[in-house]
């Protein structure tokens, strides 16, 4: 039986392109896949960007109560936080000694990052390591990624099969599976709605903050009644993703005849993400009185993920001679 495994970040609030682009798919796969499905909250990896307990560990918590908002199923898929299974850095020590510092150099995300960040830490450089012991630590052989992930995964195959030469037979050798990212979910100033660029809605906010988020969206500055095109609409663009096919007829003509002007448009919007989004509101909102049951869902995914951890650690140490 093939072993699905990925990694969720946890740098950010989830935002509405984070649910319709990568949350909602990956738990229609998980949810209806036989396959063996493992979802862990990268919290380790957040560790070199977060340097504030309080931050880092609400993110987590964010993180975890939208995916279980979400319908992710526990009984299904096995689904903790990384630092739960501390196994996974003992690992990456042993892959770090096995792959050439100049291959790791050569990383795009680290470049981009080092011309970004501030803190250029060299837990930033070594990602990839960890990112590999994530992955082979549970015999994981289909790993779901972004493009931009790719040449993570391809270090992953690469020190696995270095290992693998040099040591015996030990890892499974992963595949990717790149997840189509041409059709994104705009933010509110028109551009790639992205937590690095404080243009996100985020469904989980109370009415009148989420109002606000969607009062935001910017907008041409034609007159109530005018005819619009409905397609060079940054509103009618997040509708039509979220809205039955009937709906975004309804407003597309209502666009096209005029008459309909920019505020209640956002109106529509904002009552439709409520509508849309209204059983997994009312789940968050009580996981978030509920912080134990999130908490102790985490703990028990984490019992089932280290005992796998550990079968495959033991292998490796026996390989290595300790
Ligand atoms: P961000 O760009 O906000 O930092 P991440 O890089 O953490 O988001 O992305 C996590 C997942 O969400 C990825 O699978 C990515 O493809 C998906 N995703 C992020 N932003 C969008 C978007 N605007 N539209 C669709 N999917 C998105
Ligand atoms: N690096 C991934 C990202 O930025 C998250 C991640 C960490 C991951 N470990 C993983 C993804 C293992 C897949 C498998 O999105």
């Amino acid at each position: 039986m093939a072993k699905i495994l990925t990694g969720i970040q946890s740098t950010g609030t989830p935002h509405l392109g984070n649910m319709l682009g990568a949350i909602i798919p990956a738990i229609e796969m998980a949810n209806s896949s036989k396959e063996e499905s493992y979802l862990f909250i990268a919290n380790m990896h957040s560790l070199t960007q977060i340097k504030d307990h309080t931050v880092l560990k609400e993110n987590t918590f964010l993180t975890a109560a939208t995916w279980l908002a979400f319908g992710l199923d526990p009984k299904k898929s096995c689904f903790f936080r990384q630092s739960d299974v501390p196994e996974v850095a003992e690992l990456a020590w042993y892959l770090s000694c096995f792959f050439p510092y100049q291959r790791l150099k050569l990383a795009h995300s680290f470049k981009d990052k080092a011309d970004n960040l501030k803190d250029v830490n060299s837990g930033l450089f070594s990602y990839p390591m960890l990112m590999s012991a994530d992955i082979l630590i549970y015999d994981a052989n289909i790993v779901p990624v972004g493009k931009d992930q790719l040449q993570h995964l391809e270090m992953t195959r690469d020190v696995a099969a270095r290992f693998n030469n040099l040591m015996g037979d030990t890892f499974v050798i992963p595949d990717a599976k790149i997840q189509d990212d041409t059709n994104y979910i705009i933010g509110t100033d028109g551009e790639k709605m992205s937590k690095s660029k404080s243009n996100i809605i985020d469904i989980f906010l109370d009415d009148k903050k989420l109002r606000k988020q969607i009062m935001k969206i910017k907008t041409q500055s034609l007159s109530l009644e005018e005819p619009k095109n409905p397609d060079q609409c940054n509103v009618f663009k997040l509708f039509k993703v979220i809205a039955s096919a009937e709906d975004v007829k309804k407003l597309r003509s209502r666009y096209t005849n005029g008459g309909i002007g920019y505020g209640e448009a956002k109106e529509i919007l904002y009552n439709e993400i409520l509508n849309r989004f209204s059983t997994n509101r009312e789940s968050f909102f009580e996981l978030t009185n509920n912080r134990d049951k999130v908490e102790n869902l985490l703990l028990e995914g984490a019992e089932k993920a280290r005992k796998q951890a550990q079968n495959v650690l033991k292998r490796v140490r026996s390989r290595v001679g300790f």
